[in-house]
């Protein structure tokens, strides 16, 4: 099937064309050390063909939030090292504005990271003098970066207008999974959506009730719904003034047809450390000096006999507190059988956003999903229904 945008598989002869290609290079950083390098490696299959290609490969990335300012601490020559060991190929590092003959010395497959998109004020403003900027310096425009594609910035949006313009392959790759989740899926749909706070994912959830046939709600935002159905919840985490919002939420899942699946057991403590006293209980027995902190493993069956029955899962958010065990059992059980039904061809799972990664990485079920996003605020606006305005520039 053809895809609504153009690929590396378009770009025909790229070799000594200059190509800026948008990636992610965010990375965590303790000192010196890149402590998670998972978004330089997903840069690999695009940069590694375009190199191999004979093109000189121009790397556009932001690394924090510097407001338009050069700041040393967010230059991107911090990450250069890691990146060449990740690219197994020398990468050089072009501060750009000051370095013209640099970029200008580059050949036939050489590898760049361009210094940091968001020392210049105009990259986030998406003006026309940063996207000209950015155009004088190439031939030929790649966005590689599907976690910085919800925002509107010269680098993400801009540039696709003002050069020929492809996805690249980890783009590529994320767009046809979560069009398979959720744009296009084999129904039965499920949805795990968990974390702290309903208020943080209010839109997911609406959207989500529109578009799947059962919806999991686990992590703190579940004790709101509980609240919302009369459910004493103790000291739980919970948005008292959210339970009609949530109210309303249940009301719609309802109208279009959509099973919402609150946890009937769960897993409380009186206080809030790793391996406290606890107590399996119904939901209707929590004690009002108690928090719910993780779902029982009553729930965790019956929710993995609802993914039994299902084609396509979409995960986002713990669901339970997974970083003080005992209270990842849960996340780590429905994990599990999600990437057993995954690999037995029986289940699509896709999982992105925030705190999901780590919690899949620590069940140690990661590589089993079908697809694991690197975004975090880009696949909840997309769990949202939301256009990215980085994508949306992309569709031919
Ligand atoms: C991320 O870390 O989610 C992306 O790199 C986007 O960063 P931003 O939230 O600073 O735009």
């Amino acid at each position: 099937m053809s895809k609504p945008f153009k690929t590396l598989d378009d770009m025909g002869d790229v070799r000594g064309k200059r190509v800026l290609v948008r990636e992610d290079l965010n990375v965590p950083m303790d000192g010196d050390t890149v402590t998670d390098d998972t978004r330089l490696r997903a840069t690999l299959p695009t940069v590694t063909e375009l190199a191999d290609k004979g093109a000189i490969v121009l790397i556009l990335a932001h690394f924090g939030r510097p407001k338009g300012q050069p700041n040393p601490g967010m230059s991107l020559s911090r990450v250069r090292s890691a990146y060449e060991a990740v690219l197994g190929r020398p990468v050089a590092y072009i501060d750009w504005e000051n370095d013209a003959a640099g970029v200008a010395a580059l050949r036939e497959g050489d590898v760049a990271v361009l210094e940091n998109t968001r020392f210049f004020g105009g990259e986030e403003k998406n003006d026309a003098a940063t996207v000209e900027r950015f155009v004088a310096l190439g031939d030929l425009y790649v966005n590689d970066a599907f976690s910085a594609a919800h925002r509107a910035h010269a680098s993400t949006e801009g540039l696709a207008h003002a050069l020929p313009a492809f996805a690249g392959r980890a783009m590529e790759a994320e767009l046809d999974a979560l069009e398979k989740a959720l744009g296009n899926p084999e129904h039965p749909v499920a949805a795990v959506v968990g974390g702290a706070k309903v208020s943080s994912k209010l839109d997911v959830l609406k959207h989500l009730v529109t578009r799947v046939d059962h919806l999991i709600i686990g992590g703190g935002m579940a004790n709101t719904f509980l609240a919302a159905r009369g459910v004493n919840v103790g000291k739980s985490l919970c948005e008292h003034d959210l339970t009609g919002t949530a109210d309303d939420i249940l009301d719609a899942a309802d109208r279009a047809g959509c099973t919402v699946h609150l946890p009937y057991d769960v897993v409380v403590a009186k206080a809030f450390k790793p391996n406290p006293e606890t107590r399996t209980v119904n939901v209707h027995e929590v004690a009002a000096e108690e928090m719910i902190l993780d779902i029982g493993p009553a729930a965790v069956e019956a929710l993995g006999d609802v993914l039994k029955n299902c084609r396509t899962l979409v995960w986002n958010g713990p669901l339970g507190a997974f970083e003080t065990p005992p209270f990842d059992a849960a996340t780590v059980a429905l994990a599990k059988t999600a990437a057993a039904l995954t690999e037995d061809g029986s289940l699509v799972s896709v999982a992105g956003g925030g705190d999901t990664v780590a919690a899949l990485n620590h069940a140690g079920v990661a590589d089993s999903f079908t697809f694991v996003s690197t975004a975090g605020g880009a696949f909840l606006e997309w769990m949202e229904g939301r256009e990215l305005p980085g994508v949306a520039a992309l569709i031919t």
